[in-house]
Order: structure tokens, then C-alpha cells, then sequence
């Protein structure tokens, strides 16, 4: 298919001087244009609080850059030039946002644009509220061309806070300017598995009760909270990545087949799978944080040790736990999820068990205990997928072994992009078949609602370790294991 032809535009960004816009946003504009992917006269403005001119943004930009290694200092220094504005949002509340009008229309004029815009909220929670009533009531929601909008993540912190968020954007926008972005959505692993189960008739047979013994879905991370404490003391593990990234791998792993690859039909099948999960029930939960501890041969302190984290805090750090899914395909298929700071490695996977053959054909004949067949989707940092299957070992013997089929990415086609850069180039595209839909998200936070309501005591596990004992016994309690690689 032809590469979609990405109209000229004005792409805005709020929190222009923060980290997510200088680490991850900046880069994945910087790579958009230097390969011909960002529209020849569009122009990036950066809107923030803080005074500054449009050089001292530049140099700013041209800074994390070049940190960022995204290119070196000359190619840079004329991207950041060429490109890039600075606006500074005066007053509290929405009353810096006529002023932005003004410049927006400015720019337009003053580079022949057509009235494109991308208003991208990389921005805290509580700012995306007056964010969007400013650009709503300074009548920044439409424009001569198309308007868009894009909010990060978290999208609310519970069902009521998220529904809240969705009635006011939906004041001033209609849904389908909103991308709500999660970016695990624009990792090629995770979309990969779209055409691993639906491209390849094989797996998909096999992806049923009838099949499928469990299911597991691990994101481990070795990073601590990394100064981020403000925020990650009020949100904890569930908020900050069960809610969001681990769910949209969730629903891509347990969804039906869309009728079309379209966004709907794709966001519809996410959205039943939500609805059709069981109430999660609290003795299926562990909550853990971690403790001092050695990570990969460094000391590193405890949670509770951490700057800006109350000495008390019991905000979990770790998270555990079994979700069922009660429709057809998935009947009586446990799924485990978890995700942790501080654990031995980063490794994100998803682990599907086979059940045994009905019959042990060849247990009287073998020493060797047979492990079920499994298929680990590998989504980072190794990407690519892994399947275990029993083999005969030469030999007049009939002895059975476990043998791994590996399928690396980097060994076939080398690095892969990273995940903002296909969200951005969606945006500008218009396609919003990796953004989160309203009734998704509503959905989601409804599926957590018992654990925000009434969280589990937190547990406390060693920095370094596979996270607390209590996880283990969680599965153990269903007669499963977590895998260890
Ligand atoms: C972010 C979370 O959304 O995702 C972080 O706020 C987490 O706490 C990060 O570390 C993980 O992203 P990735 O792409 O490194 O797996």
C-alpha cells in the first residue's frame, strides 16, 4: 500500500519544556522529518508556562536532541530553526489560550497553512481539563482544516474521574478528533499481534478453551520510580500501567477477529472483551512495593527511600493478578497479569500455555516430565516470539525433550522504531486505530473499580527479586507457575 500523503500542518504541544516532550515527543518529530515523513511547511509550536523566546526553545530542543542522540548537532540546529516555535501560555487557567489563537493564526498565515491542527496534551493529569475547556472556549476545537487532539496518559484515575474527563472533551470535541494515547499501542510487538494471531490461520485454531490452559502477561521493569515520585505515589502500578498498557495488550491477545481492519471494528472487539471479564475478585490480587536490594549487581534503596515518597507509603509498586474473561473463547482461561518496578530485568511478555495431551502416550517410557507447548510473544527489550514443543531425542531411547523455535526481530530486520514515532505519523494521518476509545477507557477503569475501591494490603518484596512471595502463591493457587524467561 502506498504510503497515506500527511497534509501540512500546525502541530501544538502543551508541556512543551517537559520530559516527555524533550525525551521522547521531540525525537519522534525530529526522526518524522529527517525522513521525509513530516509535511514539507508544517511547523511545530511548543506551548508551556515558563517565559522564553522561540531561540531559547530552539537551543533548548536542539540540547535534548543531541543528548537523546537523535542526530548530530548541525542537522539539529537546523530542524530546530526551520520548525520550531515557542509560545509562552500566560495566566492561570484558560486565559492564556486567546493569545495562543492569535500566534496560531499568525503562523498560518504567515507559512500557508491550510488550517491543519494537532494539539498534542503532554501534560499532567489535572492539566488536561482546563487544557481543553481553553482551546474549546478560545474556539481552538475547530478550525478551515481538520483540529485534533491528543491526551496522554493517565486518562482520569477511576471510572468517575475518566467519565468526568470524557463529558468535557466531548463538549468541545466530537470523539473522533480525540486520540487518547497509550504508547504501548505503537510498539510493532504489540501490533505484531494483530498479524501473529490473524494472519496465520494456524495459531488462531489453537487460540480457544479447547486449546489454551492459561495465559500469562508479564511487564517487568528494573527501573525504580526514577524521580517521578510526585506523580507515582498517587497513581501506583494498577494506574500507571495495569489500567492502561498492560489492558491494551490484554485485549489484543483475547479479542475476537474484527469484521475489517478499521478503527472501530478493531476498538469495538477490544471493548467486549472489558465488558465480557469477570468482577476481579480481591483474594486474585497482590499488591507489592519494594524493599533495599541489589539490581543487576547495583544497590539500590527501598520504595519508602526513595526522594519525595513518604516514609509510610503504601503505594504499590507491584502488581498481581488473575482476570477471567466470560465469553466463549475464554471460559474457565485464566489470565495472569503483573507488573512490577525493581524486578531482575526489563522483560515484557505474554506466555500461552497449551494444555497437555489428553492422553500421556509417552510418560511410561520417558524419565523426562513433559512441559506443555507455549508460545512467549516477546514485546521487549528482546522482541520477536518463542515457541517450546516437545521433540524426540535421537536415540534408540523414546525420550521427549523441550526444544525452543526463536523468532528475533533484530536478527531479520534490525532495530525497530520506536513506538512515538508510529503514533505520531497516525495523528498526522488521521487514523486512530492504535488510540484508546472513550468507551474503552471507561470500561477499563470499570474493571479495576473493586481493587481502587478496596486495595489489598501491600506486601513488601527485595529490589532485585521476581516480586513478593504472595505473587507466586497466587498462581500456585491456580495450579499454574509464572513463567521465569
Ligand atoms: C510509562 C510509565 O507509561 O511506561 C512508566 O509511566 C513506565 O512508569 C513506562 O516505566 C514503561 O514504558 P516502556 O516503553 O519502557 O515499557
Amino acid at each position: 500500500m502506498a504510503h497515506p500523503v500527511v497534509p501540512p500542518h500546525l502541530f501544538v504541544v502543551f508541556g512543551a519544556t517537559g520530559d516527555l516532550m524533550q525525551r521522547k515527543l521531540l525525537p519522534a518529530l525530529y526522526r518524522l522529518h529527517s525522513q521525509g515523513r513530516f509535511p514539507l511547511g508544517s511547523v511545530i509550536v511548543g506551548v508551556a508556562r515558563h517565559p522564553m523566546d522561540d531561540g531559547a526553545f530552539r537551543e533548548m530542543c536542539a540540547t535534548s536532541l543531541v543528548a537523546e542522540k537523535a542526530g548530530a548537532e548541525a542537522e539539529v540546529g537546523t530542524f530546530c530553526r526551520s520548525v520550531l516555535f515557542y509560545q509562552t501560555l500566560s495566566g492561570e487557567g484558560p486565559t492564556g489560550f486567546p493569545g495562543l489563537r492569535t500566534r496560531v493564526e499568525k503562523l498560518e498565515a504567515g507559512h500557508s497553512l491550510p488550517g491543519n491542527r494537532i494539539f498534542y496534551l503532554a501534560l499532567p493529569l489535572e492539566a488536561f481539563a482546563p487544557t481543553l475547556q481553553g482551546l474549546g472556549e478560545a474556539g481552538l476545537n475547530h478550525s478551515p482544516g481538520w483540529t485534533r487532539v491528543v491526551i496522554e496518559k493517565p486518562f482520569g484515575r477511576d471510572l468517575d474521574s475518566a467519565v468526568a474527563l470524557n463529558a468535557l472533551a466531548h463538549r468541545y470535541f466530537e470523539e473522533k478528533q480525540i486520540y487518547r494515547i497509550d504508547h504501548y499501542l505503537g510498539k510493532e510487538t504489540v501490533q505484531n499481534l494483530l498479524v501473529f494471531r490473524l494472519a496465520n490461520a494456524f495459531v488462531e485454531s489453537d487460540w480457544n478453551r479447547d486449546r489454551v490452559d492459561h495465559v500469562e502477561i508479564t511487564v517487568a521493569e528494573s527501573l525504580g520510580v526514577e524521580g517521578r515520585a510526585g506523580y507515582y505515589e498517587t497513581a501506583g502500578a494498577l494506574r500507571d500501567m495495569i489500567q492502561n498498557h498492560v489492558t491494551q495488550v490484554l485485549t489484543l491477545v483475547a479479542m475476537e477477529p474484527p469484521a475489517r481492519r478499521n478503527e472501530d471494528d478493531i476498538r469495538d472487539e477490544k471493548v467486549k472483551v472489558l465488558r465480557s471479564a469477570l468482577p476481579i475478585r480481591l483474594e486474585d490480587v497482590v499488591r507489592g512495593q519494594y524493599g533495599p536490594g541489589t539490581v543487576e549487581g547495583v544497590p539500590v534503596p527501598g520504595y519508602r527511600q526513595e526522594p519525595d515518597v513518604s516514609p509510610n507509603s503504601t503505594t504499590e509498586t507491584y502488581i498481581a493478578l488473575c482476570l477471567r474473561i466470560a465469553n466463549w473463547r475464554w471460559h474457565d482461561v485464566p489470565f495472569f497479569v503483573r507488573t512490577g518496578k525493581r524486578l531482575p530485568a526489563k522483560s515484557s511478555r505474554v506466555v500461552v500455555t497449551f494444555k497437555a495431551p489428553p492422553v500421556s502416550f509417552f510418560q511410561s517410557e520417558s524419565e523426562y516430565a513433559m512441559s506443555p507447548d507455549r508460545i512467549t510473544i516477546l514485546l521487549q527489550p528482546e522482541e520477536g516470539f518463542e515457541i517450546a514443543f516437545e521433540i524426540k531425542v535421537p536415540g534408540r531411547e523414546m525420550r521427549v525433550q523441550t526444544h525452543r523455535m526463536k523468532f528475533h526481530y533484530a536478527d531479520v530486520f534490525g532495530p525497530l522504531p520506536d513506538g512515538y514515532d508510529t503514533l505520531v505519523e497516525d495523528v498526522m494521518i488521521g487514523d486512530a486505530s492504535l488510540f484508546v476509545r472513550a468507551d474503552e477507557v471507561e470500561e477499563s477503569w470499570r474493571l479495576y473499580g473493586p481493587i481502587l475501591a478496596a486495595p489489598p494490603p501491600v506486601v513488601f518484596y527485595p529490589a532485585g527479586s521476581d516480586g513478593p512471595e504472595e505473587g507466586q502463591r497466587l498462581a500456585a493457587s491456580w495450579g499454574h507457575r509464572w513463567s521465569t524467561e
